[in-house]
């Protein structure tokens, strides 16, 4: 497949890290957000990791100059209607991606391949909003994006081999590893690691420890490199409720039930790092 441009829908942490990294494999990438100022955000922080790229001696001065320049940004949907592939970074909302598709898939020619960045949203649900269920798949990205090695490759119903070929293609020009995994409420990733943290939340809840205690468990005991609720603070306390409803109804199974400590933060906004609280203080973003 030739990948000439890229889009990608979303200019928060995932989507501006994805950004990053196809620049920095040498990709020309389109950003829409319907935010300018998330838009502005979003391109700053790609600047400033380009820069640290160099700084690290991952890219030259003139590589990290030419991927800037490979950076369009646009406020309009309609600027990405000539990518050959699409990846949807936005919030975890069913109705909220679902209109970003509906929008895309009348715009992007039939043959540009959508893919969703969801953690947790089938993708043959998603993909059921677009005329191209067959060119639709889940590439799920984690973060720091720019770090993290792994992109689960989730197929759809009607997903076909060769998109999901692509699909693997296209994670490892940008060297990450694809892992297939299938179509399921957390695919596996979230499916293992949200328990974990949920269940973190309850044993501060229960007083059984605090969260550096807890934290501290993790990381000297298992060699974890983040404590779980360290991590959800990272991932934002609202992006980890969110991901437990969805197992909860996916799988209609209690064991699932988010933690009550953790409805409760999320609805006082202490959402972890970008809101400066969670189970740590942070200087204010
Ligand atoms: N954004 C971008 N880059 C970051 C970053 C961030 N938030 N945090 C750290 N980094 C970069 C640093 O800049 C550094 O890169 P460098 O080579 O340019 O210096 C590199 O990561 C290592 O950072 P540090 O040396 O400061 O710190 P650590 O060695 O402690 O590593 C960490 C930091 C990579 C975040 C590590 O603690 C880690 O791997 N934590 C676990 C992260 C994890 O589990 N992510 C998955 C979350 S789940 C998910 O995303 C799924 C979603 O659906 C919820």
């Amino acid at each position: 497949m030739n990948l000439n441009l890229v889009g990608v829908v979303g200019a928060g942490t995932m989507g501006h890290g994805i950004a990053q990294v196809f620049l920095r494999h040498g990709f020309s990438v389109v950003l829409h957000d319907s935010s300018p100022d998330g838009l502005t955000h979003g391109a700053e922080k790609i600047l400033r990791g380009l820069k640290r790229d160099v700084e690290k001696e991952r890219l030259t001065e003139q590589e990290a100059q030419e991927a800037g320049k490979r950076l369009k940004t646009t406020a309009e949907v309609s600027g990405l209607s000539s990518a050959d592939l699409v990846i949807e970074a936005v919030t975890e909302d069913v109705e909220v991606k679902a209109a970003v598709f509906c929008a895309l898939d009348s715009l992007c020619r039939a043959e540009t391949i959508f893919a969703s960045n969801t953690s947790s949203i089938s993708i043959t649900r998603l993909a059921r909003t677009t005329h191209r269920a067959p060119r639709f798949v889940g590439l799920h990205f984690f973060n720091p994006v720019p770090v993290m090695k792994l992109v689960e490759v989730v197929p759809g119903l009607e997903t076909t081999e060769q998109t999901l070929e692509v699909a693997d293609q296209i994670a490892r020009s940008v060297g990450k590893t694809p892992i297939r995994v299938e179509d399921s409420p957390g695919f596996i990733s979230n499916r293992l690691l949200m328990p974990m943290i949920n269940e973190a939340v309850y044993a501060v809840l229960e007083g059984v420890a605090d969260p550096a205690g807890v934290d501290g468990v993790m990381k000297l005991g298992m060699n974890h490199p983040m404590g779980p609720l360290e991590l959800a603070d990272l991932i934002g306390l609202d992006v980890c409720l969110d991901i437990m409803k969805m197992l909860y109804e996916g799988f209609r199974d209690s064991k699932y039930r988010p933690c009550p400590l953790l409805e409760k933060m999320v609805n006082a906004g202490w959402l972890g790092r970008k809101t400066g609280k969670g189970f740590y203080d942070y200087a204010k973003p």
